[in-house]
């Protein structure tokens, strides 16, 4: 048995061994990365549903090296990324398109209330330990957003059939020894986020995603504040 490590762990590894941003992010089908026209059709399905406009600030949480969000459009003038990950960070840094990159975890963000206008969190809450971590960070989102803010949380693993949360996977396409860890993948029902919307009177919208193949069993939620 391999012996598990962290998420955090887990994508600084990743984050030294591929050049690839795709491979980095984990946007792959056995170790072969996506094509980038890909992540565009699923960006611009994000970005509308966000109603992006270029004059708002924008916190995109478990960034990585920032390649989803640049390819939102329009593109805001302000845009914050963070990730737990600090070499996800480091390699965000040698980017010109990147801005504002932070090292920080999404259940305790190192920013002050109501500085965003729009929140985006794609791919990355399947990595939460439980679910009370993934309260938290809503909660946290919630915080740190203005009135008449969006948040969209994206790419969310329907729980699987047996409605286990908690589901163990270990690589099995190529991938180098040292990413070859098992890990815990963390999946929902809608109605954690729905339950969560009615508890804090807020709207939690379940969304279809914009895209195929790779998402399939996936979905996206938007919380207006
Ligand atoms: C699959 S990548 C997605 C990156 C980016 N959002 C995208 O869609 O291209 C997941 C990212 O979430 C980050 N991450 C995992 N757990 C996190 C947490 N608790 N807080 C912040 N970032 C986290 C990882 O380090 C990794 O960079």
């Amino acid at each position: 048995m391999l012996k598990p490590i962290s998420w955090k762990d887990w994508f600084n590894r990743r984050a030294d061994h591929y050049d690839n941003h795709l491979m980095k992010m984990s946007y792959h089908r056995d170790g072969v990365p996506y094509e980038i026209n890909k992540i565009k059709r699923i960006a611009d399905g994000v970005s509308k549903n966000l109603k992006l406009i270029n004059n708002c600030k924008l916190l995109d949480v478990g960034s990585g090296t920032g390649v989803f969000y640049q390819n939102l459009r329009p593109l805001p003038n302000s845009i914050t990324g963070m990730d737990i990950s600090f070499n996800m960070i480091r390699d965000a840094c040698k980017f010109k398109y990147n801005k504002t990159m932070v090292n920080g975890e999404a259940s305790m963000l190192p920013f002050k209330s109501n500085s965003f206008d729009r929140i985006v969190c794609y791919s990355v809450f399947h990595y939460f330990d439980n679910l009370k971590y993934a309260e938290n960070s809503i909660n946290e989102f919630i915080r740190v957003i203005n009135t008449n803010g969006l948040i969209l949380i994206g790419d969310v693993p329907f729980d699987d059939v047996n409605n286990k949360s908690i589901t163990t996977r270990i690589p099995n396409y190529y991938c180098p020894e040292f990413l070859k860890h098992s890990l815990n993948i963390l999946t929902y029902n809608p109605d954690f986020f729905i339950k969560y919307g009615k508890k804090n009177k807020i709207k939690c919208h379940i969304l279809e995603q914009n895209c195929n193949q790779h998402t399939l069993g996936r979905f996206d939620v938007l919380i207006e504040v």
